[in-house]
């Protein structure tokens, strides 16, 4: 709900579990009242009444009052006209004055949710506030929209910049959003950061005053940082006490900043990165931000994330895919990397099919001259000396086993011995008299140039047109250097990173768009794209290349803020692990790998007799889940992070009436006897009987008192399936 109080000047957005609330104060600039917990249309006259007090209020007569605008903050920050805190946009004008004040114009409130052209977005919500403000500095109306949906714990905001003058004007900052937190509480921060094969690794850690960033500069969202901030109160927990995300939908370079000035107030705003960041706006021209996903919940981490699993799945993954049950894959890299012919992959299909998997995936090297890393890319045509008969002959031996077939891109990329290459060497980016750095060997092509994504569309999709291909897996192995393109003039290379990625963006959207059959899995060497910007397109992601249980613990943890299980791919690979030498049972794996979309990602073929019936039962009790991993609630019980002795959480359906609960081991202890956990998220007043332990009791025993674990070896790894009887 969204309403306009005439006589305060006052806005009062309301969503699940949530109010927000600014008002156009004296000096006609917007003020930011409160964001938090629902309030009442009555509480607002109090509200305004703190928010428009005299001793607090800049005054009209006086504009340059110093610190006014501490205390008043503003509800999009602005720069060198009082408000001193980092500003939430920069614009230069032709004289190069940078300063701004952010001034009403008009507002209004419509049905739905804005529809974002060539950008990921929330594709619906109940109702729109756009707030246009005009800068006093500057010809640019700057429009903010705010999206509440009843059934949403999430507040959808972004802004669009619009030249409204006759000169053009150079956008140096152009965030997305922008909200105020009051003083009188020590803020955590929290973010999920990490590198390749340990992403998303949750950290917490007390908000320091002056300005932090959360970012990444590598022209993509990143393994390092992923695209998120959380902000708890001191006494945030993972069940209770209030707490703050944003999550951008957006995979390119990004900044989420926290301000915390020494009067105590948190400023927290983002969006594209401004490091090297500009953006020319011609006269009656537009800017348009990422969306950024602000979620509340006055009720703990768990019910923040299920905030965002709700959101994710009904207002942002691609609707056609977001509840279908989901193929289990076997994929051949860590099967064969590079080195496979037809006599390689034919026993691992025939594997498959008996096993009960239902779609094979063709990794890396089915293409161009790729026997390793060093070429081939860019090259989307099959290689026949590898794969004699071509695709077609591997698709058909899927087809006879009764198994879909799924194919490998990576289409952002190019290698410097490739035919494309030796064509159209200015398809990759460089800069002249500058040797590229060559990561992992490859160099990545310019995608702020139309004709280099038509290029690849034209090449990717006549594969996808040609073959009966189900699946097909993006990858994105490397960040982007050299940041620079010749197709643009100099005083507008600082727009290359937003072109770059909304290059990526047109693409994903015209194969997706086009090939609607198709199901596209993410992936960036491993999972460093995951964002919601990239589930906007893929319905799943590759979590992580690290595919060891214990270490899929807590990266999976860590994803489960952001994302709901339906989008984390997770494989059972072989043992010891290629990651990190680690040897768990089967069991475990397929345990841990059963809380996403499943798959296989090693040699069925040259499994033992044990191991294959182990797989074959493994399928069939996926089966039994895979409806609540794709539509169920998360609630996370104990971490391994930290050193945490136990991985345990459990899927409750939404009924309550189900529920599934993984966990596992690291190490054992000599008091094994007395170890409980607590099973949460259950109907405390219904009866649930759990076979494996043939225990019949309450959810509020199951939850108050818990369950007994009994001693397991190192790396044990246990499911239990929990379902209502009373
Ligand atoms: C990185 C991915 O995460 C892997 O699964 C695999 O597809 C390789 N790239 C192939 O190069």
């Amino acid at each position: 709900m969204i309403t306009y109080n005439e006589q305060q000047k006052s806005f009062l957005l309301t969503g699940k579990g949530y109010s927000y609330a600014f008002f156009i104060n004296q000096m006609n600039t917007l003020q930011h009242l409160h964001y938090g917990a629902p309030i009442f249309p009555s509480d607002m006259s109090h509200l305004y009444k703190i928010g428009s007090g005299d001793t607090q209020t800049p005054n009209p007569e006086n504009f340059n009052r110093n610190l006014s605008f501490d205390y008043t903050p503003s509800e999009f920050g602005f720069y060198a006209r009082g408000d001193y805190r980092e500003p939430s946009a920069v614009i230069a004008r032709k004289d190069g004055g940078q300063m701004s004040c952010f001034t009403y114009v008009s507002h209004e409130i419509f049905d739905g949710a804005p529809q974002l052209k060539g950008m990921p977005h929330a594709r619906k919500g109940d109702k729109t506030l756009a707030v246009t403000v005009r800068d006093e500095c500057t010809p640019v109306e700057i429009t903010l929209f705010y999206t509440v949906s009843e059934d949403s714990t999430v507040l959808v905001r972004n802004a669009s910049y619009k030249n409204v003058g006759d000169e053009p004007v150079q956008l140096k900052r152009a965030f997305s959003f922008c909200f105020d937190l009051p003083g009188g509480y020590e803020y955590k921060r929290m973010c999920l950061g990490g590198a390749w094969a340990f992403e998303r690794q949750p950290s917490v850690v007390p908000v320091s005053h002056g300005v932090t960033r959360l970012q990444s500069i590598r022209g993509n969202s990143s393994h390092q940082t992923n695209p998120f901030i959380g902000i708890l109160k001191e006494d945030c927990n993972e069940d209770s006490g209030e707490c703050y995300s944003v999550a951008l939908c957006y995979s390119g370079s990004y900044v989420l900043a926290t301000d915390w000035a020494f009067n105590q107030r948190l400023r927290i705003h983002g969006g594209v990165s401004d490091f090297n960041f500009s953006w020319q706006l011609e006269k009656g021209e537009e800017f348009i931000t990422p969306q950024a996903f602000l979620n509340y919940s006055a009720n703990g981490l768990g019910e923040l994330s299920r905030g965002y699993a709700d959101f994710m799945r009904d207002y942002v993954i691609v609707p056609r895919f977001v509840r279908a049950p989901r193929p289990i894959v076997v994929n051949n890299w860590e099967a064969t990397y590079f080195d496979f012919n037809n006599e390689k992959l034919f026993p691992i299909i025939d594997a498959a099919a008996e096993l009960g998997v239902d779609t094979f995936v063709l990794d890396d090297g089915w293409f161009g001259k790729r026997d390793d890393d060093k070429s081939g890319l860019g090259d989307w045509f099959v290689n026949e000396k590898k794969l004699e008969g071509g695709l077609k002959t591997v698709i058909n031996r899927c087809k006879e086993k009764g198994l879909k077939f799924g194919l490998w891109f990576e289409p952002e990329m190019i290698s410097e011995d490739s035919d494309l290459y030796r064509a159209h060497p200015d398809y990759a980016i460089k800069m002249e008299g500058v040797t590229p750095v060559r990561s992992r060997n490859q160099l990545v092509l310019d995608f702020t140039r139309q004709e280099v994504v038509d290029h690849v569309y034209n090449v990717i999709s006549k594969v996808l047109r040609e073959n009966d291909i189900s699946y097909v897996k993006w990858d994105m192995n490397r960040s982007i250097t050299e940041m620079y393109t010749p197709s643009l003039p100099a005083e507008r290379q600082g727009e290359f990173q937003h072109r770059f990625i909304l290059g990526v963006f047109n693409l994903a959207e015209r194969l997706t768009g086009d090939f609607p059959h198709i199901f596209f899995e993410g992936c960036a060497g491993g999972g460093g794209r995951f964002d919601a910007g990239m589930l906007y397109y893929f319905a799943q992601f590759w979590t992580s290349d690290d595919t060891d249980a214990y270490e899929r613990t807590k990266i999976q943890w860590g994803t489960s803020f952001i994302a709901p299980l339906s989008t984390m791919s997770c494989h059972v690979s072989a043992c010891p692990n290629h990651q990190t030498g680690r040897i768990t049972p089967i069991s475990s794996r397929a345990a841990i790998a059963s809380l996403g979309p499943t798959g296989y990602e090693l040699d069925l073929s040259i499994l033992s007799e044990e191991e294959k019936e182990a797989v074959k039962q493994q399928i069939i009790d996926y089966k039994q889940v895979s409806e609540l991993i794709l539509n169920g609630d998360l609630y996370r019980h104990r971490t391994t992070l930290d050193g945490g002795e136990y991985f345990f959480v459990t899927v409750v359906s939404k009924d309550k009436s189900q529920a599934y609960a993984v966990g596992l081991r690291t190490h054992g202890s000599p008091c094994d006897f007395d170890h409980y956990v607590q099973i949460k998220g259950l109907d405390p007043d219904k009866i649930y009987h759990i076979p494996e332990l043939d225990i019949t009791a309450s959810g509020k025993s199951l939850a108050g008192y818990g369950v007994l674990l009994r001693r397991m070896p190192d790396f044990g790894g246990w499911t239990w399936h929990i379902n209502q009887v009373k």
